[in-house]
């Protein structure tokens, strides 16, 4: 299995893509299955955000100053999904704005992946070496077991608070 930081971001990539695909299959569905695909979203998103947020975000503002701007926009893309991803773990399914919600979200999530995807992940991956994006890997694989996996976990908390109130 690889520990390549860029390359184990995609794989949650992926899965989220495979989640946000089943969500949307079952739109139309009973308020049950929509309940708990956007559950997993929400596992699926607080423990990747959280990752990326402790591990490979400040350590390539450390490493690649040029990419500064993306870094912040980043964050700020993250804060966004955030504020919708705690809205929705208390939202009932049932509720008219539950779809609508999950729908904003998972635009909102489609267009971040695509921009670390398309635009900023290839030039760290030029700009890094194998061994130091393995090592940003390893740390990420640290840390996932520990990682927050609800909205309301202190840890997930602390960052979008700071967000909004730095
Ligand atoms: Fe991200
Ligand atoms: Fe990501």
């Amino acid at each position: 299995m690889s520990t390549d930081a860029i390359v184990l971001l995609k794989e949650d990539h992926k899965e989220m893509r495979r989640l946000f695909k089943a969500f949307q299959d079952a739109e139309e569905g009973p308020a049950s299955k929509r309940k708990q695909l956007v559950g997993q979203i929400i596992e699926a998103l607080t423990v990747h955000t959280y990752l990326e947020n402790e591990v490979m975000y400040p350590e390539v503002r450390k490493l690649l100053p040029d990419l500064e701007d993306d870094i912040l926009e980043s964050y700020e893309e993250h804060h966004v999904a955030d504020l919708l991803c705690a809205e929705l773990f208390t939202m009932d399914a049932e509720d008219e704005h539950f779809n609508a919600k999950t729908t904003v979200l998972i635009e909102n999530v489609l267009h971040h992946v695509e921009e670390e995807e398309q635009e900023w992940f290839p030039k760290v991956r030029e700009a890094l070496g194998r061994k130091q994006l393995q090592e940003i890997g390893e740390r990420m694989i640290e840390l996932r077991d520990g990682a927050p996996r609800k909205p309301t976990d202190p840890k997930a908390l602390k960052k979008s608070l700071h967000a909004v109130t730095a």
